[in-house]
């Protein structure tokens, strides 16, 4: 199974900490965020990732990860988007490099306190299909919400008005390789981006999604300045990618 770090995008609401850098360059307690994320799927395992960068000071990234020494890799793969066009667009560059494989995708963002190993294990023995993991929350609006019944997702909602339950979806998630077909079937949400919201939604569809609630804590460093600050109190009350 191979991993992808989503780190495009413009880092609007992290302005102006992100008028001159990457929101994913930006420390994140003692680690720049990007490095979190990267972690997260070295520890489950997964020793072939590609980073999604785009926006300004894109050279960056290759100067801080390198060939990934710092994470025990002896390589990086490094692509580039050209516009804000959404997670799932950021998604679909990576076709050529998944090479039929499976593959863990994680929001640049994204910062979580446990492992998911043995999540990775189990999505690694089914045949097809897609995971996603599931955390209650106190403003589900921010996120994509999940509706559940009798077991399984029913619904993923975008950033809903009135969400239908307290179940964001964390930005980790596993698929096979038919997701780049799907991603080829997007049309672009209002704010004008393709939306992985709209990915999952067709897993479920089709009955090939299946998730579980994550275990720890998890932040989203991107969703505002305070986010980003509760991020960091977080790593440093708790830590990170505990194994
Ligand atoms: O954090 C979890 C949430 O992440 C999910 O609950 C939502 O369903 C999902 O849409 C996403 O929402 P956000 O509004 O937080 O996404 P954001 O625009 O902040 O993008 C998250 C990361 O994805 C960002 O750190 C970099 C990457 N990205 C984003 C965009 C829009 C790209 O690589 N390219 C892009 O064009």
């Amino acid at each position: 199974m191979k991993g992808i770090v989503l780190a495009g995008g413009l880092g609007t609401r992290l302005y102006p900490l992100t008028k001159i850098t990457n929101k994913h360059l930006l420390p994140i307690y003692d680690k720049p965020m990007i490095y979190y994320p990267i972690q997260t799927l070295v520890n489950a395992g997964i020793k072939e990732i590609m980073i999604v960068t785009g926006g300004n000071n894109a050279g960056d990234f290759l100067k801080l990860l390198g060939n990934g020494s710092d994470f025990g890799l002896k390589h990086l793969n490094f692509t580039y988007q050209a516009r804000e066009g959404g997670i799932a667009e950021a998604l679909g560059l990576c076709e050529y490099f998944a090479e039929g494989e499976k593959i863990a995708v994680m929001l640049g963002d994204n910062i979580i306190e446990k492992n998911i190993k043995t999540a990775v294990s189990r999505f690694k023995k089914r045949k097809e299909g897609a995971m996603i993991f599931l955390k209650k929350v106190k403003n589900p609006g921010e996120y994509g919400v999940a509706e559940v019944a009798g077991g399984k997702v029913i619904n993923i909602v975008e950033k809903p008005r009135k969400p239908r339950s307290n179940l964001a979806v964390v930005g980790i998630y596993m698929y096979d390789n038919r997701v780049f077909d799907i991603v080829k079937t997007l049309k672009p949400s209002g704010r004008g981006e393709l939306e992985i919201t709209d990915v999952n939604n067709a897993y479920i569809k089709e009955g090939l999604m299946i998730f579980e609630m994550l275990r720890g804590g998890w932040a989203d460093a991107g969703e505002s300045i305070d986010s980003y600050n509760d991020t960091i109190n977080f790593v440093r009350r708790r830590g990170a990618n505990k194994k």
